[in-house]
């Protein structure tokens, strides 16, 4: 279907960048607090105030036939959503799609893995910065390493295209670990991005600029002792791979601060209120619930809708570590 899809039908912003991608946040809630993500108390939206998984696979399927044809499922934890499997069902059946994916934190993997192979996900990217239980406990604040592991697993048994650690790299917590984390991802054939922190939202843990730790130090580290190949490879993601000479494993630097990757940014966000986000790193938004709920069954509405957003899609991040965070929501909102 994508082919079928007419030249005033693609999504194409004010820079000539066109969009192919729509990351789609089923939830704010998550089992975890991770220290970089969330403050310790967090207050979430009412459950009324989010989208229904319908009106969700409908603002997905809307996505898709304008040319969209990759779809990523975040939260806050998109597993810990009731019945969300429905959604990857409805959505992973659509003409056109070429790629649904999920990014998760694992701990619902052991029960719902098969289930996600089984509605058409490809891929998946699993969040882990530790490989030791209390470091872990102390990152994520009630998260389990057990529980985290285990999905890890049960996601390779199952038999995923490609499975993809994140690791955010904080200084003094867990830069000790980064070459035990690729040798990790190595002995499982899978394949790992580390990811700077980005000042989303109020955190009250750490200081983020204290905590910085660059992707180029992170290279150095790893350079010590393993060698890696830059390859031109993308996975249509903000991620610069290398590879490990003979391993299967990729690594990805996902890096806003020191190699901003906004010119060929491809993707927007839909949040879980349905809220279209055009840039992970600015307020420009729509009201696609609004367009939805007002104009049930309307799709030529919800597409002119999000055709009209690309006017509005900004250039780029402005992110500072040094200066007060000025996108207050934090990224359990949009899932990254
Ligand atoms: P694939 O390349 O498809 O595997 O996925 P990905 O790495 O783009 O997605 P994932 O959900 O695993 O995100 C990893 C990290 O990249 C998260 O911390 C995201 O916030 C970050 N990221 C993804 N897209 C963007 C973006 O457009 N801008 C910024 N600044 N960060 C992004
Ligand atoms: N900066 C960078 N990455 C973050 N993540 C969550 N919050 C932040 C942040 N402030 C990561 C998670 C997960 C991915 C979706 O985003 O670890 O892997
Ligand atoms: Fe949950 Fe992911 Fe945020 Fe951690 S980073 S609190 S796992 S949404």
């Amino acid at each position: 279907m994508t082919d079928q899809i007419k030249p005033g039908e693609k999504l194409i912003d004010r820079f000539g960048r066109t969009v192919n991608y729509v990351r789609i946040s089923v939830t704010d809630r998550c089992d975890f607090r991770c220290v970089y993500c969330m403050d310790e108390e967090m207050k979430f939206l009412p459950r009324a105030q989010l989208l229904t998984l319908e009106e969700l696979a409908t603002i997905g399927r809307a996505f898709i036939e304008l040319g969209v044809d990759k779809v990523r499922i975040t939260g806050g934890e998109p597993l810990i959503r009731r019945n969300v499997i429905k959604l990857f069902q409805d959505i992973g059946q659509l003409p056109g799609l070429r790629e649904l994916v999920i990014t998760t934190n694992g701990s619902q993997l052991p029960k719902l893995a098969q289930q996600l192979k089984d509605a058409g996900v490809k891929r998946i990217n699993i969040s882990l910065d530790s490989l030791n239980a209390e470091k872990f406990k102390r990152i994520t604040r009630t998260g389990n390493l057990k529980d985290v592991l285990a999905g890890l697993q049960m996601a390779m048994d199952v038999g995923f295209e490609r499975i993809k650690l994140n690791t955010v790299i904080l200084k003094n917590r867990n830069d000790d670990e980064i070459i035990d984390l690729v040798q990790f991802a190595i002995d499982r054939n899978i394949d790992i991005s580390f990811i700077e922190e980005m000042p989303l939202g109020v955190i009250g843990d750490h200081d983020r600029a204290e905590a910085y730790y660059s992707s180029d130090q992170i290279r150095v580290d790893i350079e010590k002792s393993m060698t890696l190949i830059p390859t031109t490879e993308s996975t249509g993601g903000p991620s610069k791979y290398y590879k490990i000479p003979n391993t299967e494993t990729r690594v990805g630097f996902i890096s806003p601060h020191s190699h901003n990757f906004c010119d060929q940014c491809n993707r927007v966000r839909l949040t879980c209120e349905g809220k279209l986000l055009l840039c992970l790193g600015q307020e420009h938004s729509v009201d696609l619930r609004r367009v939805v709920r007002g104009n049930p069954g309307d799709m030529d509405r919800l597409k002119q809708a999000i055709r009209d957003s690309m006017t509005i899609k900004p250039k780029g991040h402005d992110f500072n570590l040094e200066a007060k965070p000025i996108i207050l929501r934090h990224m359990s909102v949009t899932g990254g």
